[in-house]
């Protein structure tokens, strides 16, 4: 434990059993899809942050380009004494770009899944910034949960959703979690959302197909967690990763497609898969920037300012709730 504010950190312990339950139902459907939300193991985790540092893969880096670019506009929107609710804060790098820029931050706030990853990630931030409470949670944020008690600061409580994984939900489900981040943050929350832009088919291509393989990895890695930790027998040589734009729908789609006509066994049941089979695993939706404002006006938010690249590949958009979010979950659907 580093010296000074030092790390909180509280484990909701998103169940394991949700995996298995996930796999089995998913690949029981005539058309299957697992949630990809399981992408994210160790393994899953660490490829998906050499994914980040691919030269196809331009989301991360011009993200970052903007967060910096803007650092001291953000924080004059934010103002002093907030807490910053990271949610997947995977390595924490973005939120680092704000922290510093902040005024007196009352706290930084880690929601993630990867449970070694966060710990790690928390620890090491909290290091780094020993004046700051850091108060990581181990949470699916997919689900509905509650914050832990939060130092009080006196400032505004900032949601941060950056990565563009606001485009990984079906666009309903993404206004379902504005509207619940609009709760949970409460009167006075806002938010700062990174969204990719909608762009020319072949730079999206290649962005989901890198020359390199990763992307492939990472897809195929959810096969080979089947095989760990729900004693799979699945081949995994005879699957392959697959990913396009699909302009008409403004999203990238991808799947694992199964090679052979094929069966496998996974926690003692038999699974049947076709030549060309595909296995739903993410989309990735893409928004212009008056059509995201729309989403966001939606969920009960007002677009307040929203920043891009020169290139106009990527926005950060900043939100704040109306303060009429409404009681009750709304559910995300899956
Ligand atoms: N949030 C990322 C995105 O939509 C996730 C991602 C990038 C991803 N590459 C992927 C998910 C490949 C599955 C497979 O860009």
């Amino acid at each position: 434990m580093p010296d000074g504010a030092g790390l909180d950190f509280f484990d909701l312990s998103p169940s394991e059993e949700s995996f298995r339950e996930a796999v089995l139902a998913g690949l029981a459907r005539s058309r299957k899809a697992i949630p990809c939300k399981f992408l994210y193991d160790r393994r899953g985790s660490a490829l998906f942050e050499e994914i980040c540092r691919l030269p196809e893969y331009y989301p991360t880096r011009t993200e970052i380009g903007i967060l910096e670019e803007n650092a001291r506009r953000i924080a004059g929107r934010i103002g002093p004494c907030c807490r910053l609710i990271d949610f997947g804060s995977g390595e924490s790098r973005k939120a680092r770009i704000l922290l510093e820029a902040l005024e007196d931050p009352a706290g930084y706030v880690p929601v993630d899944i990867s449970r070694d990853h966060l710990f790690e990630a928390a620890a090491n931030l909290a290091e780094d910034f020993p004046a700051l409470p850091v108060v990581a949670l181990c949470a699916d944020y997919t689900r509905p949960f509650v914050l832990p008690p939060l130092p009080d600061g006196g400032g505004k409580n900032v949601g941060f959703f950056p990565g563009s994984t606001i485009g990984n939900f079906e666009p309903k489900a993404a206004e379902a979690f504005l509207l619940n981040c609009a709760r949970l943050l409460g009167s006075g929350g806002e938010m700062l959302v990174g969204v990719d832009l909608k762009k020319e088919k072949p730079l999206l291509d290649a962005a989901y197909n890198d020359g390199s393989g990763v992307t492939a990895l990472f897809n195929l890695n959810l096969l080979h967690r089947i095989n760990r930790e729900l004693d799979g027998d699945l081949d995994i040589a005879q699957f392959r990763h697959v990913a396009f734009y699909n302009p008409a729908m403004g999203r990238v789609e991808i799947y694992i497609e199964s090679l052979a006509e094929q069966e496998a066994r996974i926690a003692g049941r038999r699974f049947h898969f076709d030549c060309g089979e595909l296995i739903h695993t993410e989309y990735s939706y893409k928004y212009a920037i008056p059509e995201f404002q729309r989403l966001a006006k939606r969920a009960h938010f007002t677009p307040v300012e929203a920043w891009t690249d020169t290139k106009n590949l990527f926005s950060v958009h900043y939100l704040r709730a109306n303060g009429s979010a409404g009681d009750g979950f709304a559910g995300f659907g899956e």
